[in-house]
Parts: C-alpha cells; structure tokens; sequence
C-alpha cells in the first residue's frame, strides 16, 4: 500500500475504521519527527508485526516545559515523510497543534512516583504531557500495538504503566536503543551538538560501559557505581543531571542490585544541549 498523509482526525478515524472493518492489526510508533535510525527501527518493528502501520508525527508542545525547547526542536517533514514511505509504513499521521488541541485541554491524565523521579524531578509536567498525548493517539487510532524506544526508558515504563492501569486494550512494546558506531544513543537533540560537544557526548555511553564492567566483577554497590559514572562523566559533561540506578519495572531506589534486574540511567548536559542515555542490567 502506497502510504498516505493525513492531517485531520476524521481522515485518520475513516482511514483506519475501514481496516478495522477488514480485521487488520495495527501498529502505531508515536514520533515528534527529525528521524533517524532510532525511530525508523521502531517502525521496522512495526512493519514486520502488523498489516497496518501507522506514524504519528507530531512536536508535542503539552509535554514541553515554558523554557525547554519547544520553538526550537529540530523539524523537517518533508525529510520524515521521505524516510518513513521508504521503511513501507502506511500512514503518517501529521496533524498541526490545532487539530490535537482545537480548545484548552482542562482534562489531565497524570501519575505519581514513577513520574516524579529521573526526567521528571527536572521536567515538571513533562510526563503530564507525553501521558496526554499518548493517550488521545490511543483513543485515535486504537492500535493492537505501539512501538517506544528504550532510549527514552522511563517514558516507555510510564506508558506501560499508564496502559496497565487504564485497562488500555494495548500492547507497548520496548525496542532496543539505536546507537551511533561510538556508542552515542541516536537523539532529535544530537543536531543541537557542536563538532567538539558530538565527540565529547560518547562520554555518556562509556560511564554506563564502565559501570556494567564493575558489575561483571561482582561489584554491585549502588553507592560505588554511582560514584564511578561520576568521576568518568565530570570529564566531558557541563552539568551532570542525574546518575540514578532503579528499578527496572518500578523505578524504585535500589541500593545493591543483585536481587532484580535495574536500570542505569544518566543525564548530562553537554553545552547547552542535555542528553540522556541508560542500560538494564539483569
Ligand atoms: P521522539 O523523541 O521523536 O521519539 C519517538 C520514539 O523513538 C520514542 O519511543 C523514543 O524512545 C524512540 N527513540 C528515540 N531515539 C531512539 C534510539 N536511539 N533508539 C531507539 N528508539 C529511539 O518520544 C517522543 O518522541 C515523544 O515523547 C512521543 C512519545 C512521540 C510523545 O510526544
């Protein structure tokens, strides 16, 4: 099927009602744009699992805080229409701000805990906002199952969490990050780097590389580990955000981490631009 653009929310609804009528299954891989290898493997994975494929393209600005990136966030859609009819996706759904929000949204879909801690102790409301707008392309295109990179962890947890709890008829599937051969996770962001600043953000991957062989010698002290991503981190980064190990399912503090699988989580900021990047470690 050649894939087809849609603007509107009554295109997209009789696009995808007629497939429903067929009993076709639906993938959908949420996107803001400016893609890369990242979003193209989710929808790879999409393409694989169902008979229909859709991509939101979308720069959510509910989920940018007042002096986060909004305006300036990296958009280019003639490129993304390009790469995603290339990867054989059936629709990309791209609506403006006015049609996913035609009047001001007084009804919140929100969570506690999980949302406050690692990106969300910075970015106030953040998650608010991606729940939002994940939920309104749920309730959109009903998909069988949606597609979330493991680059963005916690955001992954929440949505899973979120559909758990909402008793949403949805699957969320984690896909492996994408890395650049460096090891740097592929990012929108990554653009904002300077020459000098792209070389210096392989330092992110390497803590975490560092970290996962004090592990393998059987060094599990959260405290120790912790302490390690720091020392190398402090060599390249502007500002270290957050150096976290949790819970991989919760998101809990975990203070050794031989009893479940966790995840290693880090922010920085490299410049101006702040990055982030995490393993699991079983
Ligand atoms: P965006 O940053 O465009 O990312 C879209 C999807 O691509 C997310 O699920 C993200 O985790 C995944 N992704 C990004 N970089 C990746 C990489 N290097 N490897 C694998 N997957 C990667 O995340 C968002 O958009 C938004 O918050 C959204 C969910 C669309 C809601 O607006």
């Amino acid at each position: 099927m050649k894939a087809r653009i849609l603007r509107t929310i009554p295109s997209l609804r009789k696009a995808l009602d007629s497939h429903r009528v067929d009993g076709k299954s639906i993938g959908l891989v949420p996107t803001m744009g400016c893609f890369h290898e990242g979003h193209l493997s989710l929808m790879r994975r999409a393409r694989k699992k169902h008979d229909i494929v859709v991509v939101s393209l979308f720069v959510n600005p509910t989920q940018f805080g007042p002096s986060e990136d909004f305006e300036a966030y990296p958009r280019n859609e003639k490129r993304d229409i390009a790469m995603a009819k290339e990867v054989g996706v059936d629709y990309i759904f791209a609506p403006s701000v006015g049609a996913m929000y035609p009047q001001e949204n007084v009804s919140v879909v929100s969570m506690h805990g999980m949302t406050d801690v690692l990106c969300g102790a910075s970015r106030v409301g953040h998650f608010d906002g991606v729940m939002m707008i994940v939920c309104k392309l749920f309730n959109l295109v009903q998909p069988d199952e949606s597609f979330f990179g493991q680059k963005d962890y916690q955001q992954c947890k929440v949505i899973q969490r979120m559909v758990t709890d909402l008793n949403m008829p949805v699957r969320v599937a984690m896909c492996p990050i994408v890395r650049e051969p460096d090891g740097l996770a592929m990012s929108s962001r990554n653009t904002y780097l300077s020459d000098a600043e792209r070389v210096r953000a392989t330092i992110l991957y390497r803590s975490l590389m560092d970290a996962k062989t004090m592990i393998k010698q059987g060094k599990c002290s959260v405290a120790l580990i912790t302490k390690k991503i720091e020392k190398v981190l402090s060599v390249g980064v502007s500002r270290i955000e957050y150096i976290e190990i949790r819970n991989a399912d919760t998101l809990v503090a975990v203070r050794n981490i031989k009893n479940n699988p966790v995840v290693i989580a880090v922010a920085a900021k490299i410049g101006k631009t702040r990055l982030i990047d995490n393993i699991i470690v079983r």
